[in-house]
Parts: C-alpha cells; sequence; structure tokens
C-alpha cells in the first residue's frame, strides 16, 4: 500500500526498495511503544516466537474445515500458495507497515472473548459471540485469488460461509444501501495503531448488493483451520474480485448504513484508493500499472514472471452484472 505522511502530504510508494519516512516513523513509534511498556519487550518475544510458529505450517492452530462449497467461481484449479508464504507476507497495518510484521507481532491479538455488534438499519440488531457467529451456518472451502493493489496475489483456501447468510438473518430496512465493516483498535494490543499511517480503525464498506452476492465470504479460517492472527482472526471478509485492502480483518461491527462509508484507504488517499476498488487491469492506479501480477511463491523476487491482472480478479462472469453501466474509470 502507499503510506501517506500527514504532515507533509507526501504520498510514497511502500515497497522492498523504498522506505518512506512514515514507514520509519511508524517503526520509531514502534519501538517507542515497545519502551515504554506498552506492549512490554518480554510479551513481545514471547508474540513474536508465537506468531512465527503459526507462520511456520499448518497443523498448529485448532481445526476449522469446511465442505467444498458449492457456489459457482469459489474454486480455482490454481496452485495454492504455501502457508508459511500467505501466513509471513501480509498487511495488517495495525501491526506494523512491513510485509513481516503482522506475522512477527500480531501473537498479542487476544481473539477470545471476541463479539461482532451488527447495528445499524437492521430490524434485528445484536452482539453476536464469535462461537454462536462461527456456527450460524455451515462452513465451507472456497480457493479465492487474493489481489493485492501492490500488485502482488496469491491463492488461499479460505473457510466460511457466505456474508449473506448473517445479512438475512438480521432482516436489513428497506434504507440500508450499504454495509460498513468496522475492525479492532486495541493500542494495548495492536503496536501500531496511534500511529498516523492511517485513521484508526481500519474501517471497509461494500454496496448492499456486493454484499449479498453469495463469493462474499465472512470468513473464520484458512487452510483447514481457524486464521492466524495475521491473517485476520477471528473473523474477516474476503471479497476475492476486490483488491485485498476491502477484505477488513478482525472486524468487531458490521453496520448496515444509507450513506456509502468512508474507508480507510479513500480516507487516507481519496485520488489513489476508490470506494469500489473492483480489481481491473485496464484502471491503472494513478502511479503503476495494474495489468499483471506476481504471484507470491512463484520466487525470483522482483524479477519473478508476471501474471495477466483478469478482469475482476476471474470473477467476471459471477459479479459483472452488479457493475453493468457504471463508469469503473470513475467509480474505481
Ligand atoms: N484489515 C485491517 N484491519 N488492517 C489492514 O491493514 N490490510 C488489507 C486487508 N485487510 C488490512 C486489513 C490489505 S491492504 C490486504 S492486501 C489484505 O488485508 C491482506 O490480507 P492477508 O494478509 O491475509 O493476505
Amino acid at each position: 500500500m502507499l503510506i501517506h505522511s500527514r504532515d507533509k502530504g507526501f504520498i510514497h510508494p511502500h515497497s522492498s526498495e523504498i522506505t518512506p519516512r512514515s514507514v520509519y516513523e511508524g517503526r520509531r513509534d514502534m519501538l517507542k511503544l515497545l519502551a515504554s511498556g506498552v506492549a512490554g519487550a518480554a510479551m513481545a518475544s514471547w508474540a513474536a516466537r508465537d506468531a512465527l510458529a503459526q507462520a511456520a505450517a499448518p497443523g498448529k492452530l485448532p481445526a476449522l474445515k469446511g465442505a467444498k462449497s458449492a457456489v459457482p467461481g469459489a474454486q480455482t484449479m490454481e496452485k495454492l500458495t504455501d502457508y508459511k508464504d500467505a501466513t509471513s507476507y501480509n498487511n495488517f497495518y495495525e501491526f506494523g507497515t512491513d510485509k513481516a510484521d503482522p506475522a512477527r507481532n500480531a501473537g498479542t491479538l487476544k481473539t477470545r472473548p471476541w463479539t461482532v455488534e451488527v447495528e445499524g438499519l437492521v430490524k434485528k440488531p445484536g452482539k453476536y459471540d464469535i462461537e454462536d457467529l462461527i456456527k450460524l451456518s455451515a462452513q465451507e472451502e472456497r480457493i479465492y485469488r487474493l489481489r493485492c493493489v501492490e500488485g502482488w496475489s496469491m491463492v488461499i483456501p479460505w473457510v466460511g460461509y457466505s456474508l449473506a447468510e448473517l445479512i438475512k438473518r438480521v432482516e436489513p430496512q428497506g434504507n440500508a444501501k450499504y454495509v460498513e465493516f468496522v475492525t479492532l483498535a486495541d493500542p494495548k494490543t495492536m503496536p501500531f495503531v496511534g500511529s498516523r499511517v492511517l485513521d484508526w480503525p481500519y474501517t471497509e464498506g461494500l454496496r448492499m448488493d456486493e454484499a449479498m452476492h453469495p463469493l462474499t465470504l465472512l470468513t473464520f479460517g484458512m487452510y483447514g483451520e481457524v486464521l492466524p492472527n495475521q491473517n485476520g482472526a477471528p473473523v474477516r471478509v474476503v471479497v476475492p474480485w476486490k483488491y485485498g485492502f476491502k477484505s477488513g480483518k478482525s472486524i468487531v461491527k458490521i453496520r448496515f448504513v444509507e450513506k456509502e462509508p468512508g474507508t480507510a484507504w479513500n480516507k487516507a488517499a481519496a485520488q489513489e484508493y476508490g470506494f469500489y476498488s473492483n480489481v481491473n487491469p485496464n484502471v491503472d492506479h494513478p502511479r503503476w500499472s495494474q495489468a499483471t501480477e506476481r504471484r507470491i511463491g512463484d520466487g525470483g523476487g522482483l524479477f519473478a514472471k508476471r501474471h495477466k491482472t483478469q478482469m475482476f480478479n476471474g470473477y467476471e462472469p459471477q459479479v459483472g452484472q452488479l457493475y453493468a453501466g457504471m463508469d469503473l474509470k470513475k467509480f474505481y
């Protein structure tokens, strides 16, 4: 993602070659936090070990199996990304801006007890304990591509059920046009909340028909186990036809609203990240092309063979109709 330095208004590319000032500042913030005891050094090293253990291989976390999904488009024949790559190359800015930070730092995240509040324009608002939310509908395994706006992608066997299952139960009112996702922002357990990289909490949103689309997955697990902390435990959304930043991690509120909600990256850099953020090889990011992608795990680093990015990340037959007649350059 881009790092937006608020004080000077610079927009920086975030890549392995360039370490922007706000990242340095962020790292400094983190060191200060660690030194100040907000997250003590002992806890940090315990957390890092725990997270790295999680990163090594499946088999360490509780199982969460899902039946093979019958939803068209929920499977792909592509080779799965290695668990190690999927759990050690992450974006989860609450734990740091470097790809390796979430695996190192997210061991501090407390995923139990956990409640998700459903509020706003619904007939049946309520607080769901995470265990009840997991049991609300049958778990399915879905192999989706995750395409990040930064130009890389992975293929992951997610476990969850269509968000539509929950939405139908809470009965949205007629004026509920959008769904907003609010994620945890706990400075005690998330060392980067408090840095100026983004406005916390990280929020995201979908139009109601996008949220109701069967491919939109309320996700509790991956690779047959519960989500590792760095991948958004205990519950995240995965919207496979949109750039990865639309899939908020560690969700605490699902809010039904009438107006298009603000979203974390749109607030940080509106001209670069729109509300829709559909994967689209024909609409470039203002400063780089979106036509190709690098598959994590292919090897070769920056010189790896690039794959052609597909419209709507390959899910056009399933979701293209949602955007019929819309100018996707305008609604990027
Ligand atoms: N959710 C929260 N709360 N905070 C974040 O920084 N990053 C997003 C998204 N969800 C992010 C988040 C981005 S930019 C991407 S690409 C995906 O999570 C990455 O998911 P992964 O680490 O499981 O691959």
